[in-house]
């Protein structure tokens, strides 16, 4: 009998059969086995700059969004006094961090939640930054080599961020393909990048699924349709987004419009459509009721 293939995006597949029982099931979780694709939420921002716009009360937030979410991206203390333990929403666990936005460095980065905790937690995932080419690169690459190996052995699926700090101007092709390929080889499961010109190559030279962050928040929602849609197109399983959802006039409505561009495969002027009626009417607006969380 031939491999299940359980995830795919436009190059690579991952092979079910290489996992054990416990990883696929945590990972089938977050990337929908139904289309192959994942719209994780992340609010995690809080980590590094504090009470970040419209992210000021994490409960208020993520509440309205939580059905609409394939996967919530939080620290464990976002995840304890904001999230109603009642959801069954997978949750990504963010558990590096030690810097901050006002600080010497962004990339001076530890592991600041043990695995225990993580499984106490009931976590989907655990996912740590990583800063290729940075003064901590080596820091946070073997932080990365050491989550996976306890990720291993509890069956926990990481995801490697390719964070670049402050330094957004790093976010093209050649670096990415380069982070997101050690993030894969040191043994990542998933990997979270920014979409950038020529995306298809670092598809091309990542033999893990990719998720797209959203970065700071665009100019138009259109905007966001169009970094989804690129990025799906260019073989993305999806999306961990945040600003461009919460800082939304009309989040729900934005988070159903990208919904239907990563499960639905819908065009970009069709999730305009989307979150034009779904704001207007407030109307349950779906075009695919069954890709409905
Ligand atoms: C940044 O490192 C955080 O981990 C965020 O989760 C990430 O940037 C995604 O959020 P956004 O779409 O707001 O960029």
């Amino acid at each position: 009998m031939g491999e299940t293939v359980i995830f795919r995006c436009r190059r690579n597949s991952v092979r079910a059969e290489r996992m054990d029982w416990g990883m696929k099931n945590r990972l089938s979780r977050i990337i929908k086995p139904e289309t192959g694709r994942t719209v994780m939420l992340a609010v995690d921002h809080g980590y590094f700059m504090g009470p970040t716009h419209k992210l000021e009360e994490p409960r208020k937030t993520t509440e309205p969004l939580l059905a609409h979410s394939d996967a919530i991206m939080c620290t464990r203390g976002v995840l304890r006094t904001s999230i109603n333990p009642g959801s069954t929403v997978p949750i990504v666990l963010r558990v590096s961090g030690g810097a901050s936005i006002i600080g010497e460095s962004l990339t001076n980065e530890a592991i600041t939640t043990s695995v225990r905790d993580a499984v106490r937690l009931n976590v989907a995932a655990m996912a740590l930054s990583i800063f290729v080419g940075s003064a901590h690169e080596h820091q946070t690459l073997t932080n990365l080599g050491k989550l996976v190996n306890e990720g291993e052995e509890h069956g926990i699926p990481v995801l490697a961020v390719t964070a670049v700090g402050k330094e957004l101007e790093k976010r093209d092709a050649r670096y990415l393909a380069l982070a997101c390929r050690i993030a894969a080889e040191i043994g990542a499961h998933f990997v979270k990048t920014y979409y950038c010109e020529d995306f298809g190559k670092v598809v091309k030279g990542c033999p893990v699924p990719l998720v797209v962050a959203g970065g700071p928040k665009l100019e138009t929602e259109l905007d966001a349709f169009q970094l989804a849609y690129d990025a799906i197109q260019d073989g993305a399983v999806g999306v961990d987004m945040g600003r461009n959802i919460w800082q939304s006039e009309h989040p729900v409505p934005m988070i159903k419009a990208i919904r239907e561009i990563v499960h639905g495969g819908v065009t970009v002027r069709e999730a305009q459509e989307v979150y034009d009626r779904s704001k207007n009417t407030k109307e349950q607006v779906i075009l695919r009721p069954s890709l409905a969380r």
